[in-house]
């Protein structure tokens, strides 16, 4: 397997998501946060705040970024960094949609 492979996988479905709501699936130790935006993009996180790590999941979902329910950090749903005058980044995950199927690739996860 190259770089550029990647490793689709159904992880469910977008009516499974409430609008600017989340959904969590694990990965082995790992929970994965599925976010649903207003308009229907699908973005997955590492559900932990690069803060203190918060359940990112629990947040408010706005304007393409979820705010952490604990302290009010801003993170980018498309790519897991910490917004404004904060500094950290969880880790994001390759998302894709077959009709209402959502497809993740785990293995090409982007951490810090
Ligand atoms: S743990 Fe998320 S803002 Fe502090």
């Amino acid at each position: 397997m190259n770089a550029t492979t990647k490793n689709w996988i159904p992880i469910g479905s977008l009516l499974d998501i409430p609008r600017r709501g989340a959904r969590c699936v694990k990965s082995g130790d790992t929970t994965i946060a599925l976010f649903r935006t207003q308009d229907d993009q699908v973005f997955a996180l590492e559900d932990k705040c690069p803060h203190k790590g918060g359940p990112l999941s629990n947040g408010i979902v706005h304007d393409g970024c979820v705010t952490c329910p604990l302290h009010n950090w801003v993170i980018s749903l498309s790519n897991g960094e910490a917004q404004g005058a904060d500094s950290g980044k969880t880790a994001s995950y390759p998302i894709k949609m077959d009709g209402d199927t959502i497809l993740i690739d785990i293995v090409s996860a982007r951490s810090s």
